[in-house]
């Protein structure tokens, strides 16, 4: 018999798993994944930069690059974090093969079998695999509509003391929760960060979907607030999966030099680099200054979608559930009754063709399951209203 590692011993095919694999059935109207929509993709702009590039570039492309990244993306990439009020100073930035690798880099190099690591209740689930297999122990704190509970996480601090190591945060068009942290409640979490002995791991590859102009000052992430005044060590993580295409693979860490560093070590045995190809790729989408206008473009399909699938969800829901409004980002998290389960709305829904997330994947215990994750970006724009339907019918249907 094989014996595996502890660790791989640990390792489960999430329910998760197999209900994406029901969703992936063509004829289903699905709002499982958080994927970006296939067609906008700027399929054609790639090919023209790849078309642009001289025979050296291109040689360039296909060959190894350095652990960090590839310097000019690193440079391109610094440049457009110090637009966002980011500093260098004392910081280091790599590029990861996506944000998903900034995640588990960090883990493993801060997070020991049976440290706590603090997350929102719900949160990103991709993250919550990455704790569990260095073995750390999960903390949830409560979300409200303003973000993370307060006073909920100074009692965790005090649970946990030393033990906690990291707190994980996505605050800017959360995923699965939708929401967008307010300013006050980032302040009144800066201030009680101060002098604790944790790291904040700050996860944001949402922010730059804001829908409306008005939005943009709520997602300058709290790197940046505090920039050369950080009441813990920041660990900022973005990605160009939902703003460029996550068929590129790449995100990136920015965070104090010193870990960042340990980092750096860690992926060398992971993967040695991350494709130069799509790097050089994306250097060029980004120093050519194309990024805003593409993005420009996304913000305004998706607050379309989001909108259309709010006035479904207006239409069809019944009572006693309600539902998160975003401002940016590809999700709204959908509440019903307490007694309700989205497992059981999942198997009515999806045998009428539609499916969603159920909401105990996002929990970090895996028990809360009376939640469930939209995702209205990938969908094609005129099925929403119809796949909403079906989903609301399955929980009327349960609620009698
Ligand atoms: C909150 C959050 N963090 C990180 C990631 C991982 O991003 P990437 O595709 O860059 O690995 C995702 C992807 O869905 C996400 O939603």
């Amino acid at each position: 018999m094989i014996q595996f590692s502890q660790s791989a011993q640990q390792m489960r095919s999430s329910e998760i798993r197999r209900l994406m694999a029901l969703a992936a059935d063509p004829s289903i109207i699905s709002f499982a994944g958080g994927m970006p929509s296939n067609t906008l993709f700027p399929v054609d702009v790639i090919d023209e930069i790849y078309n642009g590039l001289s025979e050296k570039q291109k040689q360039v492309a296909m060959q190894y690059g350095p652990t960090s990244g590839f310097p000019p993306l690193l440079e391109s990439l610094k440049k457009y974090l110090e637009s966002k009020g980011m500093s260098m100073n004392g910081q280091s930035l790599i590029i990861t093969t996506g944000a998903q690798q900034a995640i588990n880099l960090l883990t493993k190099v801060l997070v020991d079998p049976d440290d706590v690591v603090i997350t929102e209740q719900p949160s990103f689930i991709g993250a919550l695999a990455a704790f569990k297999s260095y073995g750390a122990v999960l903390d949830a704190v409560d979300l409200d509509s303003e973000g993370i509970n307060i006073d909920a996480l100074k009692l965790s601090f005090d649970k946990n003391g030393a033990k906690a190591k990291m707190l994980y945060l996505c605050p800017y068009f959360h995923n699965p929760a939708g929401i967008i942290y307010s300013r006050d409640r980032v302040r009144e979490l800066l201030e009680v960060l101060k002098g604790r002995d944790i790291v904040l791991l700050e996860d944001d590859p949402y922010g730059e979907l804001y829908f409306d102009e008005s939005c943009k000052p709520l997602t300058k992430p709290m790197k940046a607030l505090a920039a050369g005044n950080e009441p813990v060590p920041i660990c900022y993580t973005g990605s160009f999966a939902k703003i460029f295409g996550p068929g590129f693979r790449l995100g990136w860490l920015l965070g104090p030099t010193e870990i960042v560093e340990k980092c750096e070590l860690a992926k060398q045995s992971m993967d040695a680099c991350t494709s130069t190809f799509t790097q050089v790729l994306a250097n060029e989408f980004l120093s050519r200054g194309m990024l805003e206008p593409y993005v420009q473009k996304l913000r305004k399909a998706y607050k379309e979608r989001s909108s259309i699938m709010l006035d479904a969800l207006k239409k069809y829901m019944p009572s006693g559930v309600t539902w998160t409004t975003p401002k940016g980002g590809f999700y709204i998290w959908v509440t019903m009754p307490e007694v309700m389960n989205s497992s059981d709305v999942f198997q009515e829904s999806i045998k009428k063709g539609a499916a969603f997330v159920i909401g105990n994947a996002f929990d970090p215990h895996g028990v809360k399951n009376n939640s469930f994750r939209l995702a209205f970006s990938h969908t094609p724009q005129e099925r929403i209203d119809e796949g909403i339907k079906i989903i609301a019918d399955a929980i009327c249907k349960l609620m009698k």
